[in-house]
């Protein structure tokens, strides 16, 4: 059994965050890059916990408000212990930095209409929180603000939630005046995106005898999602199978493949079948032979780092008998990569449209009125 892990954390170096724009110049253009975020130290694994595990829009709970802090609390310590084993912390702000640093030198060249751009995190359930990011955009002052979701695909747990927050934020603190403000809100089948992926799987199909090769399996792999939200109408499964299909045309069809669904919590049923049911059950089958693929995951984290690399490409692998399991890194710094992100915000920066009339629209069976008032406000906003 040959395992190609990734620990990745090393190979990138902290990017402290500017206050100005990445000419060093005051920002014409915000881009504020928003995702969930992960604890860069131990000691904040259990605020993040909590914030998860309050959030209504990612997870509802019978008394939440109580039940919430309990599961952060009993959970924190195994979860400390897994980040422990990844080198003690997340590594997606650093790369985050990265990616938007990138990006935005890349726009400076290509939209110089629009320069200086400068790139914010905002982070969900960890710092830098978006509602204090935010603040350090009105005080940077930039002409416009772009709201750029880092899951490139929709879920109203994730990027919904990202938004919902802007939402309730500014219902506490006014708008900056003169400020136009938009919204990327999901990018699955963006080409250059596309070939990012395409690419990370032909280094690891390489990486496999030629005598093998044709016969590995891509086994594409996504963070689930309970099956109440799937039947309320989230578009997540739907956008997660735009891109495995684009990514498969990509390559040209060469190798037998399949979704499945990771990191499921809790008794409730969510999308399936799990990745390592997936794994277990070819190896039955008598396919041996995989890469794994992360791809919701624009860089590497716990889920990439630990649940992939350590409990699949190694513990389960070595448990079932698999021959050869690699796994495809995470978008992270690629070219091409970065290349998807600046020219989605050029394209973006060029349309007169603020705001994807999909985005506008809530889930058919959605009984959350938080959504309902947080895109009428976007409509308001983004115009
Ligand atoms: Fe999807 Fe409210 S749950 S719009």
């Amino acid at each position: 059994m040959l395992f190609k892990g990734r620990i990745l954390t090393s190979a990138i170096k902290s990017t402290p965050s500017l206050r100005l724009g990445s000419t060093g110049t005051k920002p014409k253009t915000a881009i504020l890059m928003l995702n969930m975020g992960g604890p860069q130290h131990t000691d904040q694994v259990h605020d993040y916990l909590l914030r998860i595990m309050t959030d209504r829009d990612m997870i509802q709970l019978p008394v939440q408000s109580r039940l919430g802090p309990w599961i952060a609390q009993r959970r924190t310590a195994e979860v400390q212990k897994k980040y422990n084993e990844i080198g003690g912390g997340s590594p997606i702000l650093k790369w985050t930095e990265l990616q938007g640093e990138l990006m935005c030198k890349d726009l400076d060249s290509i939209s110089p209409e629009t320069a200086p751009h400068k790139h914010y995190v905002g982070f969900r359930y960890v710092n830098p929180l978006t509602e204090d990011t935010l603040q350090q955009i009105e005080k940077d002052g930039p002409e416009r603000i772009v709201l750029f979701s880092q899951y490139p695909q929709y879920s109203c747990a994730t990027s919904g939630s990202s938004f919902n927050s802007i939402f309730s934020h500014y219902q506490k603190h006014s708008l900056p005046k003169n400020t136009k403000f938009s919204i990327i809100d999901r990018w699955s089948t963006h080409p250059l995106l596309i070939k990012t992926f395409a690419d990370r799987i032909r280094d690891e199909l390489n990486k496999f005898s030629e005598a093998k090769r044709k016969d590995v399996v891509i086994l594409f792999t996504a963070h689930s999602l309970p099956l109440k939200a799937v039947t309320r109408g989230d578009p997540y499964p739907s956008e997660v199978g735009a891109s495995v299909h684009l990514v498969m045309q990509e390559l040209g069809k060469t190798n037998p493949y399949f979704l499945a669904w990771q990191s499921k919590v809790g008794p409730l049923p969510w999308l399936a079948p799990a990745t390592d049911d997936t794994i277990k059950a070819y190896v039955k089958q008598g396919r041996k032979n995989f890469v794994l693929v992360p791809i919701a995951f624009v860089n590497e984290h716990i889920e990439t780092l630990h649940e992939l690399d350590i409990e699949y490409c190694d513990e389960l692998a070595k448990e079932v008998g698999v021959e050869e399991i690699r796994r495809a890194a995470a978008p992270n710094d690629h070219p091409l990569f970065i290349k998807a992100l600046s020219s989605i915000v050029a394209d973006h920066l060029k349309d007169e449209q603020g705001v994807n009339p999909k985005f506008l629209m809530r889930c058919p069976m959605c009984v959350n009125p938080r959504c309902g008032d947080s895109k009428a406000w976007y409509k308001q906003v983004c115009k």
